[in-house]
């Protein structure tokens, strides 16, 4: 069998709009995942929407509409939006459809018969923004830091799930990366987390919450809403919840997802799977967060940048590559629309698109091409490899695009033409096989883009890929 590539966002809260945090995950995993088609694995590219809860269920109510409507709207638009950008996700899984919400009861029942899920009582501070419970510690001037809100006091009757017994498997796999969290740091950061604290067992049902799945033990409780999220990764993939029937495609080899969420992703989704005894994923890959000049972007401070304000200004394509080489993944990337703009100039109208009209015009009439520099590749490999998504893309553009503008400038090919047609013919070749290597290399960030360039090269027809803009 070919290698396979099982790759997952985050799936996405449906009580807003989706916004440029959701865009920039989904397209670093489209990226990954057309990367691995391209390697010829078997990839499978899964996104979808997280849609029960407090959240969801509060912001219902206020819109006065039922839940289930309410969320049917939303995810239209992150369907739209995902169109618009090009994902070439395989599936999309809801957590309101039916097959997801009878594999999460299968799945309940198993831990239930197997012990790992017992009932009692659970006291504690509960932020309906991160729809976590809170422990102090995590509280800054006693508000919930994410969402600068107090949490809630609360105290039910719920079933618990055991968290404990597997704190110690759980450092052993993330130290010896049997289950890797990159980038380093952020395994750093858990296994600190998991050596300084006892992982308490954690409430997994709520008694006085009716939006969500209920128990199939006792329906007087639905299913905690990051319970029946986590399971979107198997259900996703068709799973129908029985022990017996884990998809092929499992584990993934990544699992996408912003910093804000690795801790609860590192103990509840590990948890469940080990007492559900099926394998960890091979991976989490850590994203840190869009900033906005500097700061967290904030309706109050006024530098929200939408993500219809980038399309409609960019356009699909030159936002994936805006998103994608806006920093070193990991780090919290600080974009402001001036300086897209003015990366959008360099970059793609001046750098790409002038290095394509002026090869595509001057090739005229050549069918030949040569085979390119082959450094640039292997380290756009390694790179790729190593989910450097925006080193990769530096790659092309420092050791490729800049390189062959430079040398149309030093060789000035249309005195050549005049003066030297050997020169000119060795000049123009060389051109010419740059620009494939380079369509080829944009293909995952830029797929209509590379398409373009490919076409242009063969037909030789003008084209104009990116207008400068103000
Ligand atoms: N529904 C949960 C995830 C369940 S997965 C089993 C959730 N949803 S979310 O819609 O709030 O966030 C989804 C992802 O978007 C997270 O990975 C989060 O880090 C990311 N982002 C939210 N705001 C962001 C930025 N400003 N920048 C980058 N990513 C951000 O959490």
């Amino acid at each position: 069998m070919k290698d396979k590539f099982y790759i997952t966002t985050p799936i996405y809260y449906t009580n807003a709009k989706p916004h440029i945090g959701h865009a920039y995950t989904t397209v670093a995993c489209d990226v990954l995942a057309r990367w691995n088609r391209l390697q010829n694995k078997e990839t499978f590219f899964l996104t979808g929407t997280d849609e029960h809860g407090a959240k969801i269920e509060k912001k219902a109510k206020e819109s006065n509409i039922e839940p289930q409507e309410f969320v049917d709207e939303l995810v239209l638009v992150f369907q739209d939006l995902w169109k618009k950008l090009n994902i070439s996700n395989d599936a999309f899984i809801r957590t309101t459809s039916d097959s997801h919400k009878k594999a999460v009861q299968k799945v309940l029942q198993t831990l239930y018969d197997n012990g790992s899920i017992y009932k009692g009582s659970y006291k504690g501070l509960y932020c309906v923004g991160c729809e976590q419970f809170k422990s102090e510690n995590e509280l800054v001037d006693g508000k919930c830091p994410d969402h600068d809100s107090v949490p809630e006091e609360m105290e039910e009757e719920c079933y618990l799930m055991q968290m404990n017994k597997w704190q110690d498997t759980l450092i052993e796999k993330i130290k010896s990366d049997e289950f890797k969290i990159q980038p380093e740091r952020y395994k750093k950061e858990m296994l600190s987390f998991l050596e300084s604290q006892k992982l308490e067992d954690i409430s997994i049902s709520r008694k006085n919450l009716k939006w969500g799945i209920s128990l199939p033990f006792d329906s007087e409780h639905t299913t905690y809403v990051w319970i029946d999220a986590f399971l979107n990764y198997l259900t996703g993939l068709g799973w129908d919840g029985d022990n017996k029937n884990i998809p092929e495609l499992w584990p993934a080899e990544i699992q996408m997802l912003g910093k804000d969420i690795l801790r609860v992703h590192a103990t509840i989704w590990t948890a469940l799977l080990l007492n559900l005894g099926i394998e960890l994923p091979q991976s989490f890959f850590v994203h840190g967060h869009i900033l906005s000049g500097g700061k967290k972007m904030s309706k109050t401070l006024g530098n929200v940048i939408g993500i219809d304000e980038m399309l409609e200004k960019f356009g699909a394509e030159a936002t994936r590559y805006l998103l994608m080489s806006g920093g070193k993944f990991g780090d919290d990337l600080d974009l402001t629309m001036e300086r897209m703009t003015e990366k959008y100039n360099n970059d793609l109208a001046n750098g790409l698109g002038n290095l394509v009209s002026r090869v595509v015009k001057l090739g005229e009439g050549f069918t030949q091409y040569n085979s390119s520099d082959i450094t640039t590749p292997e380290f756009y490999k390694v790179n790729m490899e190593d989910n450097e998504l925006s080193s990769a893309l530096g790659t092309i553009w420092g050791a490729l695009i800049n390189d062959c503008n430079k040398y149309i400038n030093d060789t000035e090919p249309w005195k050549l033409k005049k003066n030297d047609s050997n020169k000119f013919n060795e000049v123009i070749i060389k051109l010419l096989g740059d620009l494939n290597l380079i369509s080829d290399l944009i293909l995952p960030f830029m797929p209509e883009t590379s398409e373009k360039i490919k076409k242009a090269l063969e037909t030789k027809e003008r084209v104009i890929l990116f207008e400068r803009i103000k």
